[in-house]
C-alpha cells in the first residue's frame, strides 16, 4: 500500500500519481488534499508519514511545491526516511543507499515526465544493503528505528 499526499501546490501531480499507480495496478491510499485550494502542507505530510511510520503503508509519495517542506515533515516520523528528489538518479540512489521509504516531489521544480520516471524508479529499486545497512541504522540512533 502506498500513502500519497500533497498540498495545493502538489495537487495536480498527486492526481497524476493516482492515475499512474492505477495503471501500474498498485494500491494507494490518498491522504489529501482534495482540491487546489490553499492548505498547509504539514497537515497532509504528517498524515501520510504516520501511515508509513505505523507500517500501515509500505511506501509514501508526497508532493508540494518544492518537495522540501513535506520531506522535513516526513523525516520527523519514526522509521521514515524521506528523500526530496529532482532526478531519476537521486530517486534511485535514495533507495539503493538510503533505503528511503517516502519519495518527495516538487511540482514547481520537476516536470511530470521526470516525476513519473522517479516514481517508477523509486518503487522498483532495491536497497543495496551491505555497508549501507550500518549507515541507515545510524540514521535512527535517537529514535531506535
Ligand atoms: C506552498 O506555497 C509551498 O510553500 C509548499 O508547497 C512547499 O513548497 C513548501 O515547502
Amino acid at each position: 500500500m502506498i500513502a500519497i499526499a500533497s498540498d495545493h501546490a502538489g495537487f495536480q501531480y498527486k492526481e497524476k500519481t493516482k492515475s499512474l499507480l492505477s495503471e501500474l495496478k498498485l494500491e494507494f491510499k490518498d491522504f489529501g488534499t482534495h482540491s487546489a485550494d490553499s492548505v498547509d502542507y504539514p497537515d497532509f505530510a504528517h498524515a501520510a508519514s504516520e501511515a508509513v511510520s505505523k507500517d500501515e503503508c509500505e511506501w509514501g509519495i508526497i508532493v508540494c511545491g518544492t518537495g522540501i517542506g513535506v520531506s522535513i515533515v516526513a523525516n520527523k516520523h519514526k522509521g521514515v526516511r524521506a528523500a526530496a528528489c529532482e532526478s531519476v538518479t537521486a530517486a534511485s540512489l535514495s533507495r539503493k543507499h538510503n533505503n528511503a521509504n517516502i519519495l518527495c516531489i516538487g511540482e514547481r521544480l520537476v516536470g511530470w515526465g521526470v516525476a513519473e520516471d522517479m516514481i517508477k524508479t523509486f518503487l522498483t529499486t532495491n536497497f543495496e544493503a551491505g555497508r549501507h545497512t550500518r549507515r541507515v541504522e545510524k540514521i535512527h540512533l535517537l529514535t531506535g528505528r
